[in-house]
């Protein structure tokens, strides 16, 4: 069976009727069809008020979020992690999340949306228009981990985590000062014992003020080489808030994978914290996606083809953030220096990237991805990596664009990449789509259904077990 439909049923028929589309956004709406990121867009008028509109008078439909512990909806039993392992098969909830603070419930079947969740319904603190379309669950107790950001005058994070067994919502950290900078985090990092936030390499200007006449956060935002990457590193555990902060060489990230501690060498009880994250020397890749840019066709395409194309296409970084303990840090405290590992080559890297869940906070040697191998104006095709040789194989066909791939461990496997890896592809020749599998070992197909239609291409899915 396949369904879909629309979630945003108010906002569409707004712009219908008045034939303008008077919502801020992530990008330009020089049409609303325009832009991928339409499904990045987000109507932020939600920032004067927003209870006058229904529950569809908002586009939150980047990641989709199953039995999200939201205040009223505590789901103890039932952690993400199970139900991505498929040791639950119940789907009690499914919300959907994007980088504005607005949450949206829908029915797990029909897809109808039933519910709307604003940050400040979790906590009146959570003011704040931005936060990260990815939040992170506990992979043991389900508690799930995200910030708000609040721009203006000064920009203010707040890291919060909802507790799967209560419902409630804690402020874990609150951070503002002169290296705070409002920048687009569009994932955060979790380990056993720390909330990570990198403020990647994409602020908005004039600590966001500018989105007042721009509109879009997109127009707002620039690269500046000339600035570290800041790393913050916070305590989740016992209440210590900021523990560490470190800089690196500036670079922007959308999808940072896993992240993990590990004793360190070379301070007594301290840890290290080691993550992989997919990176882009500029901003490149967020104009790229407009439809204009995608179309094979287009002359917006050959901006981004060949060796024009070099910039926005990443490379997937391995850092490591050294000597953390559990001592209170203030914001103005001198950052020590993320080392980086290894960077792979850009033929390698995995975007949209996954990995077995079974491995969420632990050490991890594959990633699964999208490639942009510069053979066309979209993505190219699906890589498996592995971080510990450094080489990746690939399945790149012609015309056979892939969407997210997303990990499903043998359940009674005990190698990291004993499973299959699921993709929608669109199949360019056909005009159809069809759902793959692959052994997630050798990337050989296993198996395909096919589809008598295209499916539309998101950013974001997810697997729940059937009951
Ligand atoms: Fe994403």
């Amino acid at each position: 069976m396949y369904n879909s439909r629309h979630t945003s049923d108010e906002m569409i028929e707004k712009v219908r009727k008045t034939g303008e589309f008077m919502f801020t956004s992530f990008a330009q709406k020089r049409d609303p069809c325009e832009s991928l990121f339409k499904k990045v867009m987000s109507s932020y008028q939600a920032m004067s008020g927003n209870s006058k509109k229904g529950i569809t008078g908002f586009n939150v439909g980047v990641t989709v979020q199953p039995n999200l512990p939201m205040p009223g909806q505590p789901s103890k039993s039932n952690t993400l992690n199970e139900v991505n392992n498929g040791a639950s098969s119940e789907m009690k909830h499914l919300w959907q999340a994007t980088d504005y603070a607005t949450l949206q419930e829908l029915h797990p079947t029909t897809l109808e949306p039933i519910d709307i969740s604003h940050h400040p319904d979790l906590h009146p603190d959570l003011k704040g228009p931005l936060t990260g379309a990815h939040s992170r669950t506990d992979p043991v107790t389900g508690d799930w981990y995200n910030y708000n950001m609040e721009v203006g005058r000064q920009t203010t994070y707040r890291v919060f985590c909802v507790s799967a067994k209560t419902g409630k919502t804690e402020i874990l950290a609150t951070l503002s000062g002169p290296d705070i900078k409002a920048a687009y985090l569009h994932s955060i990092m979790l380990t056993e014992n720390y909330v990570i936030l990198c403020l990647f390499d994409a602020y908005f200007a004039m600590n966001g003020a500018k989105m007042l006449w721009t509109r879009n956060e997109l127009d707002a935002m620039y690269f500046d080489p000339n600035k570290k990457n800041v790393w913050l590193v916070i305590d989740r555990r016992h209440g210590q808030g900021l523990v560490g902060m470190y800089e690196s060489d500036p670079f922007f990230c959308f999808h940072p994978v896993n992240a993990w501690e590990q004793p360190s060498q070379t301070e007594f009880n301290k840890v290290d914290i080691v993550t992989d994250l997919p990176t882009y020397e500029n901003l490149d890749i967020l104009n790229r996606f407009y439809y204009a840019n995608m179309k094979a066709t287009s002359q917006g395409a050959r901006n981004f083809t060949g060796e024009k194309g070099e910039s926005s296409r990443p490379v997937l970084a391995r850092y490591k953030l050294s000597g953390i303990g559990n001592t209170k840090i203030a914001t103005t405290s001198e950052p020590r220096k993320a080392e980086c590992l290894f960077v792979s080559s850009k033929d390698d890297a995995p975007e949209l990237p996954t990995f077995n869940l079974n491995y969420a906070t632990k050490p991890s040697r594959y990633i699964y991805g999208v490639c942009d191998r510069g053979n066309s104006s979209f993505l190219d095709g699906l890589v498996k990596y592995d971080t510990q040789t450094n080489t990746s194989i690939a399945r790149v066909i012609h015309a056979q664009s892939p969407g997210e791939p997303i990990f499903l461990p043998n359940p009674e496997g005990t190698e990291e990449d004993d499973g299959v890896c699921l993709s929608v592809v669109l199949d360019g020749i056909k005009g159809k789509s069809y759902l793959l599998v692959l052994d997630a070992r050798s990337f050989e197909e296993i198996a395909r259904a096919d589809m008598d239609l295209v499916v539309p291409f998101g950013f974001h899915g997810t697997h729940v077990a059937s009951p």
